[in-house]
């Protein structure tokens, strides 16, 4: 094991144990003033009526650090300083050098993880809506499979309902439409679905057809589902994003079920809708507020398939964890649909489902991003400006790709999940700062440094304070996955790397590398990090740039 936090925290907590006679967390962390620092003896001390300092300095007198730290003492009010030992660096390096997976161990404990990402709408062009979804969701499924969890991925594609209903009647018969035909054709049937009310009445009709399975109704239906299918496929190929045609579960998969879930539900009626109440929940005059599960009309809406979804997830698919990678507008959505199934007995420990919510995407002006025609901005569009102006800097169209969409995804992930963020082209694809092309291009620079090199890498020995900065970011990088693997944020990774970079730098222009084994030896651990992490992130690192 290469996790020196995990090191350093293991040792420090069986010594804090033995002085607290019980456990306690030594809450280890990065310091300025030495590499690691506790600081959990104030708080200890001022549990147990002591002196601070003088609970520190007993704490050391049980920790075992020798073959780890090189300085140990107690500074100020009573923080446990750790500077590690350079030997011990090399040591721990060299280690890490050997390990495929630099020190990420596979979880104890593997989970069945669904994730519902992507979930764009059928027979329309994917759009920027959809885009965190897909990205973020892509590299929590590279995440936790990295981790050793079984992921099953589900595209809970929005395809049943009444748009589809209006959608076959515009297409009268014809079921030869591309994507862009039919994104046309969809907007020309909402225009005639609110002027006509002989249209209105004719697409609830086939709504009807629809769900109870008319054959004519279904084969054009089937038509415009093949062809959007192909859509959302060759976006997610050309994203580099693991959605396949199997993972394709969207809401028609549960039309079957959805009597069943309703009768299943203790549901009351509200205005002719069938509603549940979960509790705890109140609208804003102190009202209990309902999920409409069963619209007048008859017809079931996002709740039923959701509820229907959620149960076969559980029930069927087993999942121990499910994730929805949605935007943030749709979290009361979600919370009423997993209290109601909470309430219906479905959801229960050690199952969990959780909204991995996250902001919008904004044009710079600050408003949500739109297309030059004022609709919404089609990820096609989007993904080919920056591809194009990648395109500039390198001549090979593999090369650009894997900036242009690198560029896209890292300005996302890089991004404060929660928050919205501005898509600005010059920043995302800039070679200074924290961008994915800055990560590229130290990766390539040092795969030519060590192609060029005749000399063999060597185990390491660490001298240089460069050398020791540089070493430390690489064994931190375990540490950093845990971080990235907890909360999902991939911030915390891509800072990471970023911060590697900066600190392989520092060491290149100050540390003469060619002919010095060892210094090769950072070199390759500093690439191999650097690939693995953009890697999780689902950004290519190219070999040479
Ligand atoms: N189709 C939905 C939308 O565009 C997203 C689906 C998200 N997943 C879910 N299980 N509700 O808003």
């Amino acid at each position: 094991m290469a996790d020196i936090e995990q090191l350093l925290h293991a040792r420090l907590a069986r010594a804090f144990a033995a002085v607290a006679n019980g456990p306690v967390d030594p809450a280890v962390q990065r310091s300025q003033r030495a590499d690691y620092q506790s600081g959990a003896a104030l708080g200890l001390a001022r549990h147990l009526r002591t002196d601070p300092r003088r609970l520190a300095a007993k704490v050391l007198e049980h920790a075992d650090l020798d073959d780890l730290c090189g300085e140990i003492e107690v500074s100020g009010p009573g923080f446990i300083n750790l500077t590690l030992a350079d030997e011990a660096l090399g040591r721990l390096l060299h280690g890490l050098s050997a390990d495929e997976r630099l020190g990420v161990s596979t979880v104890d404990d593997p989970e069945t993880v669904v994730v519902d990402y992507s979930g764009p709408n059928a027979a329309k062009e994917m759009h920027v809506g959809h885009l965190r979804s897909t990205i973020i969701g892509d590299a929590v499924v590279r995440l936790l499979e990295f981790l050793g969890h079984r992921v099953i991925r589900q595209n809970h594609l929005g395809d049943w309902g009444t748009p589809f209903g209006m959608l076959v009647e515009q297409l009268a018969g014809d079921d030869r439409a591309g994507i862009a035909e039919l994104g046309e054709l969809y907007v020309q049937a909402r225009r005639r679905f609110d002027a006509d009310p002989g249209f209105r009445e004719r697409s609830r009709q086939r709504v009807v057809l629809l769900q109870a399975g008319d054959e004519a109704t279904l084969r054009l239906w089937r038509a415009v589902m093949a062809t959007s299918r192909r859509h959302f496929l060759s976006m997610y190929e050309r994203l580099g994003v693991r959605l396949q045609d199997a993972d394709f579960a969207g809401e028609s998969t549960y039309n079957a079920e959805l009597d069943g879930i309703v009768r299943d539900l203790a549901t009351s009626d509200s205005d002719g809708a069938t509603c549940v109440f979960p509790k705890g929940f109140t609208n804003r005059d102190g009202g209990p507020l309902p999920l409409i599960v069963r619209k007048s009309d008859g017809g079931y809406g996002y709740a039923a398939t959701d509820l229907a979804a959620l149960r076969h997830r559980i029930e069927d698919l087993k999942a121990t964890r499910i994730l929805y990678l949605i935007g943030q507008p749709q979290h009361l959505h979600l919370e009423l649909v997993f209290a109601t199934a909470r309430e219906a007995g479905w959801l229960a420990p050690p199952v969990r489902a959780e909204h991995i919510a996250f902001g919008s995407v904004l044009a710079p002006d600050g408003k949500l991003l739109r297309s030059r025609d004022g609709g919404t901005a089609k990820l096609a569009d989007l993904l080919d400006e920056a591809v194009e102006r990648a395109a500039v800097h390198n001549a090979d169209p593999e090369i650009s790709s894997a900036v242009g969409i690198g560029a896209v995804k890292y300005a996302d992930l890089s991004n404060d999940r929660a928050k919205d963020y501005v898509l600005d082209f010059d920043r995302m694809l800039s070679l200074r700062g924290n961008t994915s092309v800055y990560l590229q291009y130290a990766h390539s620079r040092i795969r030519s440094i060590l192609r060029s090199s005749a000399e063999a890498p060597q185990p390491p020995v660490i001298e240089d304070r460069h050398e020791r900065a540089l070493a430390i970011e690489l064994l931190r990088f375990p540490a950093a996955v845990r971080k990235t693997a907890d909360t999902l944020e991939f911030h915390h990774l891509a800072g990471h790397l970023f911060g590697l970079s900066a600190a392989f730098t520092a060491f290149y222009e100050n540390c003469r590398v060619l002919g010095n084994g060892s210094r090769l030896t950072l070199c390759d651990l500093t690439a191999r990090t650097l690939r693995t992490g953009l890697g999780l992130l689902g950004i290519g690192a190219p070999e040479r740039m």
